[in-house]
């Protein structure tokens, strides 16, 4: 059990209305900080008003990108009880990334006592309206102040949390996503399946260019091949072909091992669809969309749940899926998936965990 000191903010922020919440671009009164020193282990547990952090300039977060982070969610049901979902398998994957990046584990009781402690004492900032949530992002950062190339002796473990509309400005209207064809996310044997800051770094570039032509996101190819589909960034991608549903494996650790994307997947397999874990390549696609097979394509993510596709773009070839509409994989998915999570629905898959 960790002991948090708990020091309240004297002053409060005002909440803004559910309807212009947007994603990630408000942040409640606290959140909770610990510290790593080698020899010492992690210590010193508080949760503080939310504020600037203070780093040395030589912190080696800053030159060498020793960070990670989770992104995970916290609902409102309609009795007002807060409840979180599957937050075991974001602990588990962080420490899978904090070995990755040769951080400290943070022990997952300890992970999950933070988090629920901090959801608890921000609960009123856990948004009412359908569709909103609070999104809970725990991260680690290296502080050690010196530049020699090594894994740190000293972190942080912060936990901010952020009330949240949907990701997209188009809700669960279908996206638009350019197949990246220029620059590659990660190669086998990098970090692509860690959630690492430099993952997304990297990806800015190709989504800032996609943006500037009228697509919300990018769809990565394997970095060797420049044929498998990997995924999309903020998001894992699935498609349905001839009435299977078939996803990117994670066998070669390319992309992130997704909580929706797993939950989707059993989900699936208890309805009775056939689910392939398989190397997807960008041909097949096309060719499916040739012959009529490709029915439809969403991605997931804890942040966007399930996101409609409506169209790639390879090179100006368009592969149009479903009318630009909504497909009933993609909708049953996101009708049962959110239902489990506003508490609407009975959890009958044990994947939620209330605060109390
Ligand atoms: C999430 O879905 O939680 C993500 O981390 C995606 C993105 C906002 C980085």
């Amino acid at each position: 059990m960790l002991d948090i000191r708990i020091e309240k903010a004297a002053v409060k922020k005002s909440k803004p209305a559910d309807d212009s919440l947007g994603f990630g671009r408000h942040f409640t009164d606290h959140m909770f900080i610990m510290d790593y020193d080698a020899g010492q282990g992690w210590h010193d547990a508080r949760i503080v008003p939310y504020g600037p952090i203070s780093l040395d300039p030589s912190a080696m977060v800053f030159h060498y990108a020793q960070e990670l982070f989770e992104g995970l969610k916290a609902y409102r049901r309609s009795d007002d009880g807060i409840q979180l979902f599957r937050p075991d398998k974001n602990i588990a994957r962080m420490n899978s990334t904090c070995r990755r990046m040769c951080v400290p584990e943070v022990p997952a009781e300890d992970a999950l006592q933070a988090i629920k402690t901090l959801v608890d004492i921000e609960r009123d900032w856990v948004p009412h309206s359908q569709g909103t949530s609070l999104y809970i992002r725990p991260f680690i950062f290296a502080t050690e102040p010196q530049l020699g190339v090594h894994p740190s002796k000293k972190y942080s473990f912060v936990i901010i949390l952020s009330p949240v509309g949907s990701y997209y400005a188009g809700g669960l209207a279908p996206v638009k996503i350019r197949v990246e064809r220029k620059y590659v996310r990660c190669v086998k044997g990098g970090t692509g399946e860690a959630k690492v800051g430099g993952n997304y770094a990297a990806s800015l570039l190709g989504q800032q260019e996609a943006e500037e032509n009228g697509y919300a996101q990018v769809l990565w190819l394997d970095g060797i091949e420049r044929k498998y589909i990997d995924e999309v960034g903020a998001m894992n991608v699935f498609f349905v072909i001839d009435g299977k549903v078939v996803t990117p494996s994670l066998a070669d650790g390319n992309i992130l091992p997704g909580v929706t994307r797993a939950s989707c997947i059993e989900l699936l397999k208890k309805w009775g669809y056939t689910v392939e874990e398989r190397k997807v390549s960008i041909d097949e696609i096309r060719e499916a969309y040739e012959n009529g097979t490709l029915n439809e394509s969403f991605g997931t993510g804890t942040a966007a749940v399930i996101s409609p596709v409506g169209e790639y773009n390879d090179e100006g070839y368009s592969i149009r899926i479903n009318d630009g509409k909504i497909g009933p994989i993609s909708q049953k998915l996101y009708d049962n998936l959110t239902a489990m999570q506003w508490g609407k629905a009975a959890d009958e898959m044990g994947w939620i965990v209330p605060v109390e």
